[in-house]
């Protein structure tokens, strides 16, 4: 007989996981960035015209596969057509690629949260995040050793990410309880504090006053559809993870709807939170919003602490707040990453959970190294470009045309209506069948001319070879011995 699989507690937890693995640092760095350079409120239409044509159509072929199946992305898609298992095994091999050097930022998080009580950045947040952070060197090539607080940094994050596995869905059922309501309680206090501070409309006014005329410019168009789909975190097998946890009758397409809605307003909400401390940065500076405005790694851990410091009252507070809320953001992604890598050997070999946590956290934490080292910053960026602009969107591409083509998407409809609370129409095949995958291509070979016209940051060829192709051929290999390994029968 075969045993049941773990899941989770009840539809809530369900909900609020996969809510976790979406709402991140993108959220906050990411959506209101490009929401501010790409039209503003305008910037809405395109971006939920890309959450309902392709975000949660993706979204449902992910949780819906995974539950259907029972299965992580290897064995879900081996069950599509069995030579997919290697696909499979590739993508979920991107997963464990960003869970490796996603935990660099959590690592800069922890170390930041420390000198939030001191203020320690003093003036100069920008010399201080680079020389005194991350003593970075002056290129890939000068790669030196890891620094020691990153190191502690990057220990607790795989302390913490290794304790919340171990016991697998029964843990993060409850985990996520709490990191996943706690980062947005905390961004509302941040809220208050940044709306009533002088010049934050200003701010506010600058994220949303509405460029229309750009909703005729293409790109636009094709940066709505990239940060939907990185920030409902897809492709990656971590929804397919998620939604195989569910019972055999669980409802899948209302849950996908929450999800997305739930995700896309907390980020739209995040602007607020940004653009209200920008605003006030900008006064207080005498500068143009468009000068101290940034996004990335440059918004949390240079503008930010600029800001933190010049509060007038509570720096301190505010400052650790801002912080553990970049932790509870990060935790729950992390994670959900690595979960969606290890649940495939569970699937095929009969792993415990607790195994698979303690083996993947040692070998993962001595690779992640590399990332904390002087270098590792440049390294930390070539990964996250190559898997993020080639990797994922290459895994969506051929997700929707497993689903859409090679799989009975007609009967899999039929089947997601039989269980669901909202039925889905005729569009969500139109949409996985066409709408997506040509975005996708077009992403694809825009990010290819991108790459061969112009190289990325100006990096040495040999180091985007390594870190961005090497990286990608080497999911593609293990890829390949991983599917063509012999699978466990059932338990004793
Ligand atoms: N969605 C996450 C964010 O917005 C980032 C992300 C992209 C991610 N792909 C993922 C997280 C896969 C977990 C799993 O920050």
């Amino acid at each position: 007989m075969a045993e049941t699989r773990e899941q989770w507690h009840s539809r809530t937890a369900f909900i609020m996981a996969a809510v976790g693995s979406a709402v991140g640092l993108g959220n906050v760095w990411r959506f209101p960035y490009v929401a501010y350079s790409s039209g503003g409120g305008a910037f809405l239409i395109p971006y939920f015209v890309a959450l309902f044509t392709a975000g949660i159509p993706m979204l449902i072929l992910e949780m819906g596969l995974g539950q259907r199946m029972q299965k992580g992305i290897p064995l879900a898609f081996g069950s599509v057509r069995k030579p997919l298992q290697w696909f499979g095994w590739w993508a979920a091999g991107l997963s464990a690629g960003i869970v490796i050097y996603y935990s660099t930022i959590l690592a800069w998080a922890w170390v930041y949260l420390w000198h939030s009580f001191k203020l320690s950045w003093g003036d100069q947040p920008q010399t201080f995040f680079i020389e005194n952070v991350l003593h970075r060197s002056s290129g890939p090539g000068e790669i030196g050793w890891p620094v020691l607080s990153l190191v502690i940094g990057m220990a607790l994050t795989w302390l913490t990410i290794y304790l919340i596995l171990r016991k697998g869905v029964r843990s993060v059922s409850k985990v996520v309880m709490i990191t996943v309501p706690l980062p947005m309680l905390l961004l509302a206090v941040l809220l208050v504090r940044g709306l009533t501070l002088d010049g934050a409309m200003d701010g506010i006014r600058y994220y949303l006053t509405p460029d229309f005329s750009k909703l005729w410019d293409l790109s636009i168009w094709l940066k709505a559809y990239g940060q939907i789909f990185f920030s409902l975190s897809l492709a990656s097998g971590v929804m397919i993870g998620y939604g195989s946890y569910l019972g055999k009758k669980a409802e899948i397409t209302n849950s996908a709807f929450i999800t997305g809605l739930a995700n896309c307003g907390t980020s739209f909400f995040a602007g607020f939170v940004v653009f209200s401390m920008l605003g006030y940065l900008a006064k207080i500076q005498g500068l143009p919003i468009s000068e101290v405005a940034e996004g990335g790694s440059g918004l949390a851990f240079v503008t930010f602490p600029t800001a933190i410091s010049q509060l007038p009252a509570l720096n301190v507070l505010f400052g650790a707040i801002f912080f553990i809320t970049l932790l509870t953001l990060g935790i729950d992604s992390a994670f959900a990453l690595q979960e969606a890598f290890t649940t495939g050997f569970n699937d095929k070999w009969r792993i415990p959970a607790e195994k698979l946590a303690r083996y993947f956290v040692l070998i993962a934490f001595p690779i992640s190294l590399i990332f904390v080292t002087r270098g590792g910053f440049y390294w930390f960026d070539i990964v996250d470009k190559w898997i993020c602009d080639f990797g994922l969107v290459i895994s969506g591409l051929i997700q929707c045309i497993a689903v859409g083509y090679l799989y009975r998407v007609g009967e899999f409809r039929d089947y997601l209506n039989s269980q669901s609370e909202v039925r889905l129409g005729r569009w969500w095949i139109w949409a996985l069948r066409y709408v997506t995958p040509v975005i996708l291509l077009i992403i694809l070979t825009g990010n290819i001319r991108t790459e061969i016209t112009e190289r990325y940051s100006d990096y040495p060829r040999w180091a985007t070879l390594i870190g961005g192709w090497g990286v990608l051929l080497f999911w593609l290999v293990l890829g390949y011995v991983l599917y063509k390994r012999p699978a466990k029968a059932n338990r004793t």
